[in-house]
């Protein structure tokens, strides 16, 4: 029997010899006992499905709604909905400032926030259309691209950072990864890079990419209307044991002139499918616009060797520059003077553990300055610029050197990642900074990003160890929407116009 009913029993009929006030405080005892067990009982087993996905969130919500009519319910709910939905507009307003995005999640991989689950289909409408916006902003489409075979007027000669170039007959320049050359005697200017015109793979593990093509070259007066010479370097789509075979990596060609041999020397980035070989390549051409023959590769001064530039100074001497100890560190080693080789000794480490690629250097009144990337793949991150007083020399970190555009665009190098820096003949101060603005889920069309780099006064960084006023100047590079250079590049600035 149930103790509870034989105590009753016992106490009822007199089987124990207790007083009458003693049986009614255990009556009383026992009502209230009841009348516990009775409205436990009336609590629902679990939360309403509508508000189920509350129960984690918010123990309070939870506890409420059990108390609460179906019309309570739903405010409340309405109202938890709106904090959300405030919070949801701010993350959405931070994503437009390109911290994190679904676009940017969809094309790059990268994890995104988790989301507390919300039924606000205004405003997953709304967040679609933000990142469709910033998607036409990085990468705008057709309708507005820089097509030199249609100019009108008063458009020529404007860079539009991101839009699809054209080239002087109307097909989008492919040449990414890529650096320019400038013939003194013909005043021309030649365009080599990645041409990519190829659909992209995705492998299970591993980096996007497109089969090699080959290295193409454009030449052009202007720096804004290019004419396409084909391709000055050839994949190769039968000898699998080519460095060019198509299914290898070949990146990031850079050509100099040879003043002594008369020849175009091209180095390149040379690589199997998942980056293990990492070498560098060599081919020579007498002519800018090839056929270059390819040499063949190795790697300098027996180091891995991935992103990498050359550099060839005034007095002639030139230098490979390249990602080593799998992308910690830089190496910088003088070429032979052929430039067809690297000299196998006396080479320089730069820039320790501090993992940097895509290095592009330049000179200015007699320093060297170097801008590179951070190592993220395909994503962009943020630039830094660094000087020396010789290539083989201590090279100092000198910062950030993107500057305007929205708050955290020029800290991912304006969704870019360099290339290289172009000297403008005539323009002492300025440069022209040539970035890459990476598609990795369709690589072709991955745009240009050039803008100007200025040096722009007295730097503000002073390395830990001397106590003097710095010799260096501080490096710009700005962001325009759209900007051009002034006729005849006789200024000292071109002309700039933020829209
Ligand atoms: C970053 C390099 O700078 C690019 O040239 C390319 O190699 C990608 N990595 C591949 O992920």
């Amino acid at each position: 029997m149930n103790p509870m009913v034989s105590q009753l029993v016992k106490t009822f009929h007199g089987g124990s010899k207790c007083c009458l006030p003693v049986v009614l405080w255990s009556l009383a005892a026992w009502v209230l006992l009841l009348q516990a067990y009775t409205s436990l009982l009336r609590l629902p087993s679990h939360v309403p499905e509508p508000y189920s996905q509350w129960k984690n969130a918010s123990h309070m919500f939870y506890h409420d709604a059990a108390e609460q009519t179906a019309e309570e319910l739903d405010a409340e709910m309405i109202e938890n909905l709106d904090d959300n939905a405030q919070e949801k507009v701010e993350k959405v307003e931070k994503w437009n400032k390109l911290e994190k995005s679904e676009d940017l999640e969809e094309t790059f991989g990268a994890v995104a926030p988790v989301e507390p689950a919300t039924t606000a289909k205004a405003l997953e409408e709304s967040k679609e259309l933000l990142a469709q916006r910033r998607l036409a902003f990085l990468f705008p489409g057709k309708t507005s691209v820089i097509d030199p075979s249609k100019v009108n007027g008063s458009e020529y000669g404007y860079f539009y950072p991101g839009r699809t170039w054209l080239d002087s007959v109307g097909k989008p320049i492919q040449a990414h990864g890529g650096g320019v050359m400038y013939v003194a005697e013909t005043q021309t200017f030649y365009w080599y890079g990645e041409n990519k015109n190829g659909a992209t793979i995705h492998p299970k593990q591993g980096t996007a990419r497109v089969d090699v093509l080959g290295i193409s070259c454009y030449s052009s007066k202007d720096l804004w209307t290019w004419n396409y010479k084909g391709l000055a370097l050839k994949a190769e789509r039968r000898d699998k044991s080519s460095d060019l075979y198509f299914l290898n990596v070949v990146e990031r060609p850079k050509v100099i002139y040879n003043d002594n041999t008369k020849q175009y020397i091209m180095w390149m980035h040379i690589d199997n499918s998942n980056y293990s070989k990492a070498s560098v390549g060599v081919a020579v051409s007498p002519n800018p616009e090839g056929p270059f023959e390819y040499v063949g590769s190795k790697r300098p001064h027996g180091c891995d060797s991935r992103d990498m530039t050359i550099f060839k100074d005034d007095d002639g001497q030139a230098y490979l520059i390249y990602s080593s100890s799998v992308n910690t560190e830089l190496h910088i080693g003088p070429l032979t003077e052929d430039y067809m080789d690297i000299v196998e000794r006396g080479s320089k480490k730069a820039l320790v553990k501090q993992r940097r690629e895509a290095p592009a250097v330049f000179k200015h009144r007699g320093m060297y300055y170097m801008v590179t990337s951070g190592c993220t793949s395909w994503a962009p991150n943020g630039a830094l610029v660094h000087v020396a007083e010789s290539m083989l020399g201590q090279w100092v970190t000198l910062g950030d050197p993107c500057v305007g555009g929205e708050e955290g665009f020029g800290s991912i190098t304006f969704f870019s990642q360099g290339t290289f820096v172009l000297p403008l003949p005539g323009l002492e101060n300025t440069f022209i900074f040539m970035a890459d603005r990476w598609r990795p889920t369709d690589l072709r069309d991955s745009r240009y990003v050039w803008l100007p780099l200025t040096m722009d006064g007295p730097a503000d960084t002073a390395s830990d160890d001397e106590f003097e006023f710095p010799p260096w100047l501080r490096v710009s590079i700005h962001w325009y929407e759209r900007w051009k250079l002034p006729e005849g590049w006789d200024n000292l600035h071109p002309v700039l116009t933020s829209l």
